[in-house]
């Protein structure tokens, strides 16, 4: 993009968040999710952070809440209610302790360890709830007002309706001074939090939640109602705290727990506001520790992962919190959030990206199926860079143009989906989608299937033959990727994830974990696997092109041929070729070059010929460049001519090198390796177990050599 572009993006981001704020804040609807909101978010964000010229101060990323409603009384907050700096991973966790060490570098480290027991600075770790942050005023030890964030100044008095939720104390619990002395505070703490429930004012923030049972119950009962449904219990909560009729408010039946004392009482650690709250009657969070350093909140944060599931409420992460309530002020707050804090939230499953183009997949009963190809984005932890269309009813209900920001979604272990198409962010460059008009594998005919939406190709061997052509590129004589099985093959195609070879390189680990059979291990290994033979040598690349007529035995001699070639000289043992410098070379030899190759004659030559003149093939080669697949120098002059002319023919198996070293090293000799036994054949290696080759050789009268004979032979 270029500048104007730029501007223009930022612009669109702009009006298209500030939308979902107004629509979200405001009038409680929510038309996309939370985590696809803080992409687009992120996206301005970062677009801000690199051209600074184009920040305004009516920015989202300049603000930190919504807008009060109209309907309730307006609050003024004794303190700001700040938001929450967000962290993704370990690594943004260790910059936030690096920047908190720093900006405590000036205090003695007696005052930093305070907090923790013998820790570096110690944190406090809690749930982090998914609902709305309230803050709760007691004077006297009574409720006196409750009210909702708003803009962090100001929120509204939303009393009433906080009075319905139970677990809200209308009065405040009076401890024992042994209670409180138990918790660790001082005697004069002690007093302090003793007068001011008796006689002065204490407000404690929260969140109110709506737990996922009751969201599940009230969705049935709306549903059998006609009613709208809840979108999600963050909405049902925010719907609930806003209703005017507060018996429309208790008929949600929120739930609340405390996470903040916005009074200072003399506390020493976050820890003791916490424990206070709970000897005052609220209810506090039971997942919570005390974390000397950051491995423990690591291992803290995968538990309450591992068990988000079976809470009976929302979460979307873990709040960090510097324990000792001395380094507080030093720390200070900057922009949106305080710096002693830090919301260390789990990978969201929504992301906005790029539908960069649509491929269309041939499937085994030959229908075309369109994959996304997406512009590769972080989801749950991993890249994603395809998620499939389904057909073409689905690209028209999505209203999807090539070009367009989507929004995706990857939930556990299904397939990434395309949910949602941002058209508001369109420039005007995107493009239709539309259905080949000859199948994009073998150029047969499509045909729109009788009363169905699907499309076929109408060639029956289409989708065989593309599977079988796959399979051939990753055998083991051809590319060798290990794990890159059949089965493995025909999944990846019929997920639309593989359509041609190049496909192979562009996996990701987030493609693949998804899919039946694989787990994050077994993904890893497979993109590992396929990376590794990104570099190849010519012979093996020339064979898995799968050319007709060419075996490994003519790709041997046409890999040997490049080296005679005016190229030759760059095909050093350190180089590499370009696949466009090797199809380049053979696009320039003609028919006779090729027909007076040794071995090679005119049917051959022919193949060899036409295979580097077809379109889909230049294509191929073009994407497997753009893949990263390199060609190897080869060490294909002979090193010495002792088997020159000679035929060997290897079956059963050899116990000192596998039959690859053995080809290999016949191959280096000058001689030849056939698949089967003829006259021309000079030595059958016969190793254990030999098969109906050996039979053939005793028939025939072949010299059959046993695999001692056979090293004798090699080592001269
Ligand atoms: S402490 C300075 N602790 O997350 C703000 N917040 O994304 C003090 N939240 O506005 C907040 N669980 O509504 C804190 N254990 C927890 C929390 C929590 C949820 C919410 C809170 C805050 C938002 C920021």
């Amino acid at each position: 993009m270029n500048k104007i572009e730029i501007k223009k993006r930022i612009e669109k981001l702009r009006e298209e968040i500030n939308r979902y704020r107004y629509l979200y804040h405001v009038l409680d609807k929510s038309e996309i999710s939370d985590a696809a909101l803080d992409s687009l978010k992120n996206e301005l964000f970062k677009l801000e952070m690199e051209y600074p010229e184009f920040i305004t101060p009516d920015s989202p990323t300049q603000r930190i809440g919504g807008e009060p409603l109209d309907k309730f009384k307006k609050v003024e907050h004794s303190s700001v209610m700040h938001s929450l700096f967000d962290a993704f991973s370990e690594e943004d966790m260790r910059d936030w302790e690096e920047r908190v060490i720093k900006n405590l570098s000036s205090q003695p480290p007696l005052l930093i360890r305070r907090g923790g027991a013998g820790g570096e600075v110690g944190y406090f770790c809690e749930l982090k709830l998914d609902g709305l942050a309230m803050n709760l005023k007691y004077e006297k030890g009574a409720f006196q007002q409750g009210s909702t964030r708003g803009d962090g100044r100001v929120g509204e008095d939303v009393t009433n309706n906080l009075k319905t939720i139970e677990s809200i104390p209308l009065a405040l619990r009076l401890p024992t001074e042994s209670e409180l002395k138990k918790i660790g505070l001082a005697a004069a703490v002690i007093k302090k939090v003793l007068a001011s429930i008796e006689n002065g004012v204490i407000e404690y923030r929260g969140e109110a939640i709506m737990t996922k049972k009751v969201f599940e119950e009230l969705n049935k009962k709306y549903k059998k109602e006609g009613r709208p449904l809840l979108a999600n219990t963050r909405n049902g909560a925010a719907g609930s705290i806003r209703q005017l009729d507060p018996k429309l408010s208790a008929e949600r039946k929120l739930d609340f727990y405390v996470y903040a004392l916005a009074t200072d009482l003399g506390m020493e650690t976050h820890e003791q506001e916490i424990q206070l709250a709970h000897l005052l009657g609220f209810k506090t969070l039971k997942d919570v520790k005390f974390c000397r350093d950051l491995d423990e909140v690591f291992s803290f944060y995968k538990h309450c992962e591992a068990k988000r599931e079976k809470l009976p409420f929302e979460i979307d992460g873990v709040v960090v919190k510097v324990n000792n309530l001395a380094l507080w002020p030093v720390l200070g707050v900057v922009g949106k959030g305080p710096r002693y804090m830090m919301a260390y939230k789990f990978a969201a499953v929504q992301a906005t990206t790029i539908l960069n183009d649509v491929v269309w997949q041939v499937g085994r009963t030959g229908t075309l199926t369109p994959t996304a190809m997406l512009e590769p984005v972080h989801v749950a932890g991993v890249t994603i860079s395809r998620a499939t269309l389904h057909n073409m009813d689905e690209i028209k209900r999505l209203g999807v143009k090539i070009g367009d920001t989507v929004i995706i979604e990857r939930a556990g272990d299904v397939i990434p989906k395309i949910i949602k198409n941002l058209p508001k962010l369109r420039t005007g460059k995107e493009k239709e989608i539309h259905v080949p008009k000859k199948c994009p594998m073998c150029d047969g005919e499509i045909e729109r299937v009788k009363g169905e939406v699907a499309y076929r190709c109408e060639n029956k061997n289409c989708y065989a033959v593309n599977l079988r052509r796959l399979m051939h590129w990753a055998s083991k004589s051809a590319m060798d990727i290990e794990g890159l099985g059949p089965k493995i093959i025909e999944q990846l195609m019929k997920e639309g994830l593989v359509r041609d070879a190049s496909d192979f390189y562009n996996l990701t680990v987030g493609d693949l974990e998804p899919l039946e059979r694989f787990a994050e291990k077994s993904a890893e290994n497979l993109v590992k696997a396929i990376a590794e033979r990104k570099v190849v040598v010519l012979s093996r690349f020339l064979y898995a092109l799968g050319i007709r007529h060419v075996g490994e035995e003519s790709a041997l001699l046409l890999a040997a041929q490049i080296t005679n070639s005016q190229i030759a000289h760059k095909f050093t043992n350190k180089s590499v070729l370009t696949i466009s410098e090797v199809s380049k070379y053979y696009q320039s030899l003609s028919l006779e070059d090729l027909e007076k190759l040794e071995d090679v004659g005119p049917i051959v030559a022919q193949s060899i010929y036409d295979w580097f003149r077809d379109k889909h093939n230049i294509e191929l080669l073009e994407k497997l460049e753009k893949a990263g697949v390199v060609i190897e120098s080869q060490k294909l002059k002979v090193k010495s001519q002792n088997f020159t002319g000679k035929t060997f023919v290897l079956t059963g198996a050899l116990e000192s090198l596998t039959r690859d070293e053995a080809k290999a090293k016949i191959r280096e000799l000058g001689g030849d390796v056939s698949s089967s036994v003829s006259q021309n054949t000079d030595y059958v290696v016969a190793g254990a177990d030999p098969g109906s080759k050996y039979d053939k050789a005793v028939k025939l009268g072949v010299k059959v050599v046993d695999e001692k004979a056979f090293l004798s032979i090699i080592r001269g």
